[in-house]
């Protein structure tokens, strides 16, 4: 146990963190997975992700506090404060995981926002403010195609209408698919209005490498770049592999190859390390060996924190895709799923994380997020700031994603004392 010393703010207060209560937690939560471990992959409404919900359900109740669920499946988990009515302090994160995840992504917001509460009715803290934490519907676009979906429903961001109609590899509607996993209220009825904030403050793994490179256990958010992602669709023509001679082909996948080097280029070529762009889905028709691909679909995402940067790079995707387009004598339609605008954290939620930080002696660093997370979001609607972690080697995404019970413990004391502080 990581106890603090007793604080200014709130009072007497005195959060000590169960280390063996919650790194046993994040272990059981990552057996809810279809992948083998230590890979874990929890695609939203799957029976994994339900199980999953479940049980983090009841890990709720089990700590008193009162669990709803919008129709989306957001799940809200509170502890009502001294003054019910009065805006609410909110932290949270996600449990869903993309295919051949770690167990850390999301989870680390979502069990310590948890064990932090906890912490804080174990010192005898009562907030004024309720504290609420909130469980988001599918931050990974791996089901759906478009990331935060939770999120967009709830500040706002995307209509109940659009996402209803949002469709999987299958062709199920997201409507349809919510409603057989039980979430039946109106999709109207998610979004919170804009005074149902005071603060939202998500702890989360930093997935990149700057934390533990320079030995600082903590970072403060100050900024969340801007994601965009596209999905383009190439067509050429196949044909026999032996038969068709070599200057009459049209290829959709070497036309698909200069594409993704083009898309690469652009970004390490922008003179900002916050550009990244990625091609990471590649699906080959027909795919077989001896086939011309003649049909490619890829999925593109580009991120920044300036978006005139992240527009230069989608300039240069357009550019690319017709000079390929006339060269190869293929075609290439490029579909926009989303192109968000970046996220500024708000001072007052960043100050009480630094004097969180601080009042322990520990060392942090103001830095950008450039994965993005709900709190871009909930951002639009709510002062909102993220707290990161180190984890291993900037690790996340894959299965040897890593962060030390040391820095999961000291996130969730520091997230802690934050939330207490804006609750007091
Ligand atoms: C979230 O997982 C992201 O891709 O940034
Ligand atoms: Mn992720
Ligand atoms: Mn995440």
């Amino acid at each position: 146990r990581l106890s603090s010393p007793s604080l200014g703010r709130p009072a007497n207060m005195n959060p000590e963190i169960d280390r063996t209560r919650l790194l046993s937690e994040i272990e059981a939560l990552a057996e809810f997975s279809d992948a083998a471990a230590p890979a874990v992959t929890r695609i939203i409404f799957t029976p994994a992700d339900l199980q999953a919900r479940a049980w983090m359900k009841a890990r709720c109740e089990d700590a008193g506090l009162t669990v709803r669920y919008d129709a989306v499946g957001n799940t809200f988990a509170r502890l009502n404060g001294l003054d019910a009515p009065a805006p609410v302090v909110g932290t949270g994160s996600h449990i869903d995981a993309i295919p051949n995840a770690g167990k850390y992504d999301g989870v680390v917001g979502v069990l310590g926002g948890l064990e932090a509460i906890r912490a804080l009715r174990r010192c005898g803290f009562r907030p004024r403010h309720s504290i609420e934490l909130l469980i988001f519907t599918s931050e990974e676009p791996t089901r759906f195609g478009i990331g935060c979906l939770g999120s967009r429903l709830l500040s706002g961001a995307l209509s109940p209408d659009a996402a209803a109609k949002l469709t999987d590899k299958d062709g199920a509607t997201l409507d349809n698919v919510r409603q057989a996993s039980g979430f039946t209220s109106e999709l109207e009825g998610v979004k919170l209005p804009s005074s149902y904030y005071k603060a939202f403050a998500e702890l989360h793994i930093e997935q990149g490498p700057l934390l533990e490179r320079e030995h600082i256990p903590l970072g403060i958010v100050t900024k969340i770049a801007a994601p965009a992602s596209l999905r383009i669709l190439i067509e050429g023509s196949g044909g026999h592999a032996g038969g068709v001679l070599m200057p009459d082909r049209h290829d959709a996948l070497c036309a698909a190859a200069e594409l993704i080097l083009a898309i690469e280029s652009a970004a390490r070529t922008s003179g900002a390390r916050d550009t990244v762009a990625t091609a990471g889905i590649c699906e080959v028709f027909p795919g077989a060996v001896n086939s011309i691909p003649s049909q490619v679909r890829l999925s593109v995402d580009i991120r920044d924190t300036d978006l005139g940067r992240r527009g230069a790079v989608m300039q240069t995707l357009e550019a690319a895709s017709r000079a390929i387009s006339a060269k190869r004598q293929v075609s290439i339609h490029t579909g926009l799923l989303n192109a968000d605008a970046p996220g500024d954290c708000a001072p007052i939620v960043i100050e009480e994380l630094s004097q969180s930080c601080t009042k322990h002696g520990l060392k942090f660093l103001s830095m950008v997020s450039r994965a993005y997370h709900d709190s871009l979001f909930i951002g639009r609607i709510a002062p909102v700031a993220m707290l990161f972690i180190p984890c291993r080697n900037g690790y996340s995404h894959r299965p040897d994603e890593y962060a030390s019970p040391d820095d999961i413990v000291r996130g969730t004391l520091v997230l802690a004392e934050a939330l207490a502080a804006l609750a007091a």
